[in-house]
């Protein structure tokens, strides 16, 4: 209700940071935090190695919704990628949170916890996030993460202005969960479009119920019990769910051209699901697909597969 009441007025970005910051905690990076992301980076790359059938390193990569924290494209660019572009329609980062993400990383480098992102970290990138770390004045984000191979970007990426065939791989984590159906199926086009042979989608969305998340007392099934008519009311520009399921996904990014290698999946209880009473548009879903609440979908540009096998792996609640 307080993020609906927000959503309509000018400085509602930073009215939900605070909200978020102070409410929520959501916009507070914590070590736990900070790890979690880290973890999505190694996954990433190992997506990409596994779909080449190499240990290689994509050298150009292409972020969707870089958030408050990029600790993603950092974690690409030290792991040896020679371009990492993050792109996100809204401005989201700034100084003092970009430096806590460096802060974070140098720690992380100096007590040898970065083992899951290569054998081999780039030694001049390295150098460049310990400089990075330490520098008391940049005004602009894209200043301290620019010396690292990181292009922040703001814009649409349906029109990112990316030559075709430019990108070894596409990222996205908690992120396409927040699009729409049209844009998402425009934006896995220019994907398509901008996909260099071989290359490979690794994208992570979280399909539950993101109020859930602070709120104990709902299931993160609960939204699947409102009408699209009465979700309208509850969903909210700042924080908007298009509530899609894992087979709609696969779906769109077929359909632009991805041929999907895995789906790792986590679901929910059968149980937990029983007790919600649906709302008719979530009654013709097989239960096997309304049970996945989180799904790592990978994928590489049509006729261009390299390697493994096509299948979905369970990985439990
Ligand atoms: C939930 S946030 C990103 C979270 C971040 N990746 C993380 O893991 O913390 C999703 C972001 O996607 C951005 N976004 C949505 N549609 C977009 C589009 N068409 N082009 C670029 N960015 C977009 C939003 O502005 C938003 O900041």
């Amino acid at each position: 209700m307080v993020q609906g009441a927000i959503a309509p007025f000018p400085g509602r970005e930073r009215a939900n940071c605070l909200l978020q910051k102070h409410l929520t905690g959501s916009v507070v990076l914590t070590q736990e935090g900070f790890a979690a992301k880290v973890a999505q980076c190694e996954h990433h790359l190992r997506s990409y190695c596994a779909c080449r059938g190499s240990d290689a390193v994509p050298a150009s990569v292409l972020e969707l919704g870089t958030g408050w924290f990029p600790i993603v494209p950092v974690g690409l660019a030290l792991a040896g990628a020679e371009r990492v572009i993050t792109i996100d329609v809204t401005s989201l980062l700034d100084v003092p949170r970009t430096r806590r993400v460096l802060e974070l990383y140098a720690s992380a480098l100096q007590s040898g916890g970065l083992t899951g992102l290569g054998r081999k970290l780039r030694p001049e990138r390295v150098d460049a996030l310990i400089r990075a770390a330490r520098t008391g004045q940049a005004r602009d984000p894209r200043a301290l993460l620019g010396p690292l191979g990181v292009d922040v970007r703001i814009g649409d990426v349906r029109s990112s202005g990316l030559p075709a065939g430019s990108i070894d791989l596409f990222v996205s984590n908690n992120t396409l969960e927040h699009i729409a159906p049209r844009v998402l199926a425009q934006i896995t086009s220019e994907f398509r479009r901008l996909a260099a042979p071989g290359a490979v989608m690794d994208q992570f969305v979280d399909m539950s119920d993101h109020y859930a998340h602070f709120d104990a007392a709902i299931s993160e099934f609960n939204y699947m019990r409102y009408s699209d008519r009465m979700w309208r009311v509850f969903n909210n520009r700042l924080q908007w769910q298009n509530r899609l399921r894992a087979s709609d996904y696969r779906r769109i990014i077929e359909q632009a051209g991805f041929d999907l290698v895995s789906e790792e999946r986590a679901q929910g209880s059968i149980e937990e699901l029983r007790r919600l009473e649906l709302a008719p548009r979530f009654r013709g879903y097989a239960d096997d697909d309304l049970l996945v609440l989180r799904c790592w979908f990978t994928g590489v540009a049509g006729g261009s597969r390299a390697s493994a096998g096509k299948g979905a792996a369970e990985l439990g609640a």
